[in-house]
């Protein structure tokens, strides 16, 4: 286990951040998660993977810990289902490619997203039509006030549209050291997403390699490479709105694109409303809007987590005004 004490943390955290910790603890094993929950006693605390889905508004005044658990281990293989472990600190692409690789249907939608597989239950990882739910069997760790594990099923886990039990009842109450997953040896590929069946069939044909290589070749042209600038992925959820408001904003704006839900709801693209206010590869301050995706927010050098709250701020109430409907945001906030 490694601790550091009065760290910056601008390189743990996608957006760039530049704030401090109290206290970082790095552990590589769940004997030293569990030494680091003890540590933990009192102080206050926030578990740490990618940082590519947090947003620091101070100085964290306590102990973050991060679960770099690497290992991964077939559990079980019978017929075309197998059983994966995976520890925590896997990053979440590497595991991506191992299963493309070892041909394992489940996953391969959500090539290219940040991030480490201890977070991919938080908030149930989502993009081109798939989920983490799809594939997730069990999430597995501490709880940090007793130490004691848990080994919860997917069934249990409450996920919905980037929601989980993680990010409500056991918020900031445990450290995910492993997720099951549980995969296929053969499977329908998914390929309804956008343009993702016109690329995979330019290349010649549908197999796990190429959905990979197309999605992430998509994603690469729009999103913005945190290296280059720094951002978490959207910064927005996508509303849900009921069925007469869309109809409403159907005949005001007949371009609106809407998604209809199993329950009756429609989704609005929060990136389209964004854009329709104008705000599309804009600056406030040094944050900005991403010109490519308008729902990406951007440190344009420099910027604290306030001037990123700014702009976020600016965009509801500017969405609100507009058409009515109040976007939420997606990245966790830390205050
Ligand atoms: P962190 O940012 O470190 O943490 C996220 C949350 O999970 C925090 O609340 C943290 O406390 C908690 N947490 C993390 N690890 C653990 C653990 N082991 N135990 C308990 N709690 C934990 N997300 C999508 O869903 N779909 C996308 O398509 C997508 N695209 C993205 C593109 C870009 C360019 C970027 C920068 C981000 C994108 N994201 C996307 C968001 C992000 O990649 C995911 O949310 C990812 O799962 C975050 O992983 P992380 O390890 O960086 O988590
Ligand atoms: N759109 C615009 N302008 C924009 C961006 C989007 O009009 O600037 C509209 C277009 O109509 C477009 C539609 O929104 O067709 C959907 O856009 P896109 O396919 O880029 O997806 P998204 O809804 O903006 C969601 C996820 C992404 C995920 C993609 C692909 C959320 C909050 N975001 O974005 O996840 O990668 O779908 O499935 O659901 C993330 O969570 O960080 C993330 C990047």
């Amino acid at each position: 286990m490694k601790a550091y004490n009065i760290v910056s943390l601008k390189k743990f955290n996608t957006f760039g951040i530049d704030v401090k910790a109290k206290t970082l603890v790095d552990c590589q094993s769940e004997a030293e998660v569990t030494e680091a929950c003890k540590m933990a006693a009192g102080e206050r605390r926030l578990v740490l993977g990618g940082g590519s889905n947090v947003l620091f508004l101070n100085d964290f005044d306590g102990i973050i810990i991060r679960p770099l658990i690497n290992e991964t281990e077939v559990l079980k293989q019978t017929g075309t289902d197998i059983m994966v472990r995976v520890g925590a600190g896997v990053v979440w692409d590497d595991f991506v490619a191992m299963c493309v690789e070892r041909g394992w249907y489940g996953v391969e939608n959500l090539s290219a997203i940040p991030g480490n597989v201890g977070a991919s239950p938080v908030q149930n990882i989502g993009a081109y039509g798939a989920e983490a739910a799809n594939a997730i069997s069990s999430v597995n760790g501490f709880y940090i006030d007793t130490q004691k594990t848990f080994s919860i099923n997917a069934d249990a886990c409450d996920f919905g549209y980037r929601q989980s039990i993680f990010k409500t009842e056991l918020k900031d109450k445990v450290v995910i050291t492993s997720v099951v997953f549980h995969l296929k040896t053969s499977a329908k590929l998914k390929l309804d997403y956008g343009d993702v069946a016109a690329r995979v069939e330019q290349m010649g044909s549908a197999t796990l390699a190429n959905v990979r290589k197309a999605i992430t070749e998509i994603r690469r042209a729009k999103l913005p490479d945190p290296e280059v600038e720094g951002n978490a992925g959207s910064f927005f959820k996508n509303p849900e709105v009921d069925a007469q408001l869309a109809e409403q904003l159907k005949g005001e704006y007949a371009d609106i694109p809407s998604y209809l839900l199993d329950n009756g709801k429609y989704k609005i693209p929060a990136g389209w409303l964004i854009e329709r206010c104008g705000w599309k590869g804009r600056t406030l301050g040094k944050a900005g809007v991403h010109a490519r995706q308008a729902l990406v927010l951007v440190n344009k050098g420099g910027a604290s987590g306030a001037d990123v709250m700014q702009l976020a701020n600016t965009i509801v109430d500017d969405v609100f005004s507009k058409f009515g409907i109040r976007i939420s945001m997606e990245v966790n906030l830390i205050k």
